[in-house]
């Protein structure tokens, strides 16, 4: 009887008790909004804010209503204005360039690897021009970090900000440093798919004051940045009040409550991903006509989702592939798709902003294979997917059906 996987891709785990507990109480006393607080009460988003700048390292945070939110948020705060043009990841998801629209700014994209890490000498190459970008929104996409030492030394020689997109890399680490501390800015999104979920949310981390003071003005505190607790001494924000917007995207008390417990439990839990993500790796290993991504030493990563590559495949054979194993269970997303599909995309989706060709990078992209793997998996259940793609890649190579052209 043929293998097929009954799990589903998309169920999260519950959300844990002691989060449940702290929502009702928010529900039972009604102060959601984050600035409707008793006397003497700090309020879970100020308490989250807290926890989690601690957890970080990080002098200053701000909760707000989503990851996107968050990266628009560090784009003003660092300066971007309309018009200017923004270095990101041509190997990414819509909110990333959408960020950089949105404040009226313009992407200007720098190629993937095989690693599937950001192309330092194409970074290099971008910033050896003489009206290069003065920032970088660097997207940690699907939790792979480049080389971040390297990446922290040409970008503070061209005197390029970065903005860092930790959306998939909460609780990774570079060389011992949280993803998230080395460029000026790091954001999170806490959005059901990623680490922590509280449906939607995001949460942004920085050392510097003044990004600090704007980033909690322009999230909508009005004149109570105040009741902030990771945030920079009163005259900072004298300094910035009068001249930044208010652009609502606060979180609110019963997200926060969600988040914090789970903040506590991150490191078990990318443990968990990581004994899951390993056990994928291990059964996907030496399978003819498929690459799996070696994950450099320095990195700590999260193994939220796993990638590998069907490098120079014809897109009949990855279609193959993509059909045999969505018939045995399992789901399987291609950044190599003419069109983007569900929540998977190109940057030359996006007729918004100039994508030249980047044949490097198209070549890398039509090879990605992403698979999310939810904590509700057993390492079982990976053991058994990882055989399953195993014999229908098998299956296809061995055919002749890998062969461009074919
Ligand atoms: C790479 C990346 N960056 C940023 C975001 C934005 O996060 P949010 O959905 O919380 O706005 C996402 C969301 O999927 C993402 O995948």
């Amino acid at each position: 009887m043929t293998d097929v996987f009954k799990g589903n891709f998309t169920q999260q785990e519950p959300i844990p008790e002691a989060a449940i507990e702290a929502a009702v109480d928010v529900m039972r006393h009604g102060r959601l909004h984050r600035y409707n607080v008793a006397d003497g009460e700090a309020g879970e988003t100020t308490l989250l804010e807290e926890e989690f700048a601690a957890q970080m390292g990080a002098p200053y945070a701000l909760a707000v209503a989503s990851g996107g939110y968050a990266l628009a948020t560090a784009l003003r705060a660092v300066g971007v204005k309309p018009g200017d043009r923004v270095l990101t990841n041509a190997f990414t998801l819509a909110p990333v360039p959408g960020s950089i629209a949105s404040v009226g700014a313009r992407p200007v994209y720098v190629g993937v690897t095989e690693a599937l890490t950001l192309d330092l000498e194409d970074l290099a190459g971008q910033l050896a021009q003489a009206d290069h970008p003065k920032v970088l929104m660097l997207s940690h996409m699907r939790g792979h970090l480049c080389d971040m030492d390297r990446l922290m030394e040409i970008c503070d020689a061209a005197g390029v900000t970065v903005i860092e997109d930790c959306a998939h890399t909460m609780g990774a680490r570079w060389n011992g440093t949280l993803s998230g501390r080395h460029g000026a800015v790091g954001c999170y999104s806490c959005q059901t798919y990623k680490h922590v979920n509280s449906g939607e949310g995001g949460l942004l981390v920085t050392s510097d004051e003044e990004i600090a003071a704007r980033a909690i003005m322009l999230s909508g505190s009005y004149m109570l940045y105040s009741r902030h607790r990771a945030a920079p001494d009163p005259e900072v924000f004298e300094r910035v009040k009068y001249v930044t917007p208010n652009i609502s995207g606060r979180m609110d008390n019963l997200r926060a409550a969600i988040l914090r417990p789970q903040l506590q439990d991150l490191e078990a839990q990318v443990d968990r991903w990581n004994a899951r993500y390993r056990r994928l790796e291990a059964g996907l290993r030496d399978t003819p006509g498929l690459t799996v991504i070696d994950r450099p030493e320095p990195e700590h990563f999260v193994g939220s989702s796993i990638q590998f590559l069907l490098l120079d495949w014809s897109a009949d054979g990855v279609e193959d592939v993509l059909r045999r194993c969505a018939a045995r269970g399992v789901e399987l997303k291609w950044f190599g798709a003419p069109e983007p599909v569900a929540f998977t995309s190109r940057y030359d989706s996006w007729r918004y902003a100039d994508a030249p060709a980047m044949p490097k990078t198209d070549r890398v992209l039509a090879g990605i294979i992403d698979m999310r793997v939810p904590l509700t998996f057993s390492l079982e259940d990976c053991d058994q997917i990882a055989r399953i793609i195993r014999s229908e890649v098998s299956a296809v190579f061995q055919a002749g059906g890998a062969a461009p052209g074919v």
